[in-house]
């Protein structure tokens, strides 16, 4: 298979990342005989210093023009240390998800066996975690209009959703929980939101067509509990845009680092995968930074184009270097093995299948 793929590694470790992950979509194409081409571009902050724009046209332009699109990360401490900063790098993150539509961000959450002791959370809490995220990502209140009064004194974000941006992800969610344990769980603020009200009305609706998928609709501060509680339960989640931002960090810690947690982004057309961890600027250039979010999100492009066994191959070096231990330091706080080495031993053991990311 032919594949254009579009790097944007972005900010602060988000090349250092992206470097493996491009070495093990490299293993791929040799093992599996495939030819993948990259082109990199700029967007976020790197692209603000080089550009004076977060998203330049070029970088819009490329990404349309290809297959799919692999990112790293976005932000840098200049801007998140001031609020008055006009040109943000994450205005760029948001343009492009609207330019690509790319309007569902799937975000799986396992337990890896062998890391099951790095979690926060107890063994038999967490046995059986397995559950997906479909965060819708372009709407809601990241969306809407923002206003800042001019003493500086009064501030809006307007949350806005209409019926079919919220209908559009909910039939994804619904066939996602049709091939999985069949369940989906609505994460919304209905007491509290009208936005959230139209999510029930819309979701409920929409259930009918979909009869062997159970439904159940629970509230944002009681979710949250039960991630912690009693993470099993939860298999397919559907959520606005800012709760399944913010439901999916939790969820990256269950797994033991935020570091593992990939996704991919999906809309009628174009594709975009990216891992769900920030910048991480403090471990920029230090070779310390996790590469398996950013190495999974490659598998997850793998699996969107149809390439399950190469998707597969992918995640078993991966669970591989697990066994071994070749972990960086957020798993094993002694490893000698860098972000670099742990992608060249997953790059260099891309040869099996037996595992799968359940998406
Ligand atoms: C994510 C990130 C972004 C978001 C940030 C970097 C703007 O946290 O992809 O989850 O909030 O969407
Ligand atoms: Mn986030």
């Amino acid at each position: 298979m032919e594949l254009k793929i579009t790097l944007l590694p972005g900010d602060g470790i988000g090349p250092e990342v992206i470097a493996q992950a491009v070495k093990c979509l490299q293993a791929v194409e040799e093992t599996f005989n495939h030819q993948f081409t990259y082109t990199t571009a700029l967007i976020g902050a790197a692209a603000i210093y080089k550009t004076g724009d977060p998203l330049p046209d070029s970088t819009i332009e490329l990404c349309k023009n290809s297959d799919a699109v692999l990112f790293g990360a976005i932000g840098a401490p200049e801007f998140d240390n001031n609020p008055d900063a006009k040109i943000r790098p994450e205005d760029g993150l948001f343009r492009l998800r609207n330019e690509l539509g790319v309007f569902a961000n799937i975000r799986p959450v396992a337990v890896f066996p062998t890391l099951i002791k790095k979690s926060p959370l107890k063994e038999a809490v967490l046995r059986g975690t397995d559950f997906v995220i479909y965060r819708e990502l372009t709407s809601g209140i990241y969306c809407g209009e923002k206003f800042l009064s001019p003493d500086g004194s009064y501030a809006t974000d307007l949350s806005k959703y209409t019926e079919s941006e919220i209908s559009r992800i909910t039939h994804l969610a619904f066939k996602a929980a049709r091939k999985r344990r069949k369940k989906l769980t609505l994460i919304d603020k209905s007491n509290v939101l009208e936005t959230s009200r139209l999510w029930r009305r819309v979701v409920k609706r929409i259930a009918e067509s979909y009869p062997d998928v159970e439904l159940e609709c629970i509230y944002l501060h009681n979710a949250i509990m039960q991630m912690i509680l009693n993470p099993s339960r939860f298999d397919v989640i559907l959520a606005a845009n800012l709760f399944g931002d913010i439901i999916s960090d939790q969820a990256s810690v269950i797994g033991g680092s935020i570091g593992l947690l990939p996704s991919a982004s999906i809309g009628t057309d174009k594709a975009m995968f990216e891992p769900i961890h920030g910048s991480y600027p403090q471990a920029q250039g230090k070779d310390i930074a996790n590469p398996i979010a950013a190495i999974l999100s490659a598998a997850m492009l793998l699996q969107h184009y149809g390439l399950e066994e190469e998707s597969r191959a992918v995640v078993s070096a991966v669970n591989k270097s697990f066994k071994k231990n070749i972990v960086t330091p957020d798993i094993n706080p002694k490893s000698k093995y860098g972000t670099n080495n742990v992608g060249d031993f997953i790059a260099s053991n891309i040869v099996d299948t037996d595992d799968s990311l359940n998406m």
